[in-house]
């Protein structure tokens, strides 16, 4: 009977698997691959060179257009994020070419300085209206917290939903915003030939209605590496998305290990506990 049972399960788990990935192509939606994130899952931690690359495209890349203003420069020197030097930070910020709005000053006008140490990375644009106007009339979003404000869409039956969700419990899936991003930059492409593409957008395949005003931002080589990776537009994607995952969350790694340790104590206590009323109750009948 048991054995019955646990067939008449497995059979209808690999027809609800079977449905899903069938009705997942059928959606219209471009499926966004996921990716392998060093910092994803239970355990996973950013890893620092991979953060410093992930600036370096930031920096000489999108701080063309998009801002980053939850970061301040501190930030990257501090643990679990890039750590840069806190000398190359100042040097950096001191030459940042966006500066800050700072004021009023003894003439009671505003003046615009270099940002310190403590001033948000801005980008540059000083309000979303200059940003239109620069940018054809799209704008150009902050990129600090873009990793968490994007997700991949799937779109499956309701019946099938509930056991996507399960499997991305079971696995700690969080990385949706990062699968996201990185499908966006790498996902550049010629139009179909049905398509039609309005003057000035561009072609993608995971931006949502496909037209999307960015230009593409990355190309091989655009970016010299000094580490010795490979200067790949795949390996500017992986690592500025990696890169920005760490703005968006910049203690994911402290909250891990934390996390673990919690887990552990609460362990460690349960056992005490355990034994502690065994001794206590070990004299008295019940
Ligand atoms: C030449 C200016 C320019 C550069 C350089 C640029 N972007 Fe953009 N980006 C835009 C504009 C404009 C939009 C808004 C597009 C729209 O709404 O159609 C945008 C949108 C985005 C979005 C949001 C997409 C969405 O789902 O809404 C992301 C993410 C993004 N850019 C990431 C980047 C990254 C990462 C880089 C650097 C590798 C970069 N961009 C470089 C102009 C730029």
């Amino acid at each position: 009977m048991k054995h019955r049972i646990s067939l008449t399960l497995m059979f209808a788990l690999s027809v609800v698997l079977a449905a899903a990935s069938v009705s997942a192509e059928e959606g219209g939606h471009a499926e966004v691959a996921r990716q392998k994130w060093v910092f994803s899952g239970f355990t996973g931690q950013f890893d620092k060179a991979q953060l410093q690359r992930g600036f370096q495209v930031y920096k000489e890349v999108c701080s063309a257009c998009h801002g980053l203003k939850h970061i301040a420069f501190r930030n990257l020197v501090q643990p679990g994020g890039p750590e840069f030097p806190q000398d190359a930070v100042k040097e950096l910020a001191k030459t940042w070419p966006n500066q800050i709005t700072d004021g009023p000053n003894d003439e009671g006008k505003m003046f615009e300085r270099p940002p310190l140490l403590s001033d948000p990375i801005r980008g540059p644009y000083h309000n979303d209206k200059e940003a239109r106007a620069a940018q054809n009339g799209a704008l150009p979003p902050d990129l600090s917290l873009i990793a968490r404000a994007r997700n991949v869409e799937r779109n499956p039956s309701w019946w099938v939903h509930p056991f996507l969700m399960l499997g991305d419990i079971a696995e700690a899936y969080q990385e949706g915003g990062a699968d996201y991003v990185y499908g966006l930059l790498t996902g550049f492409a010629d139009p179909p030939a049905d398509f039609k593409l309005t003057d000035g957008k561009y072609y993608n395949k995971v931006f949502p209605g496909h037209q999307i005003s960015m230009p593409p931002p990355l190309s091989d080589g655009v970016v010299a590496y000094q580490d010795g990776t490979p200067s790949t537009v795949d390996n500017y994607a992986k690592d500025v998305v990696a890169f920005l995952s760490w703005a968006a969350d910049p203690s994911l790694d402290t909250r891990k290990r934390i996390g673990w340790q919690v887990i552990l104590y609460l362990i460690v206590t349960t056992g005490l506990l355990y034994l502690g009323k065994k001794r206590i109750w070990a004299g008295i009948k019940h």
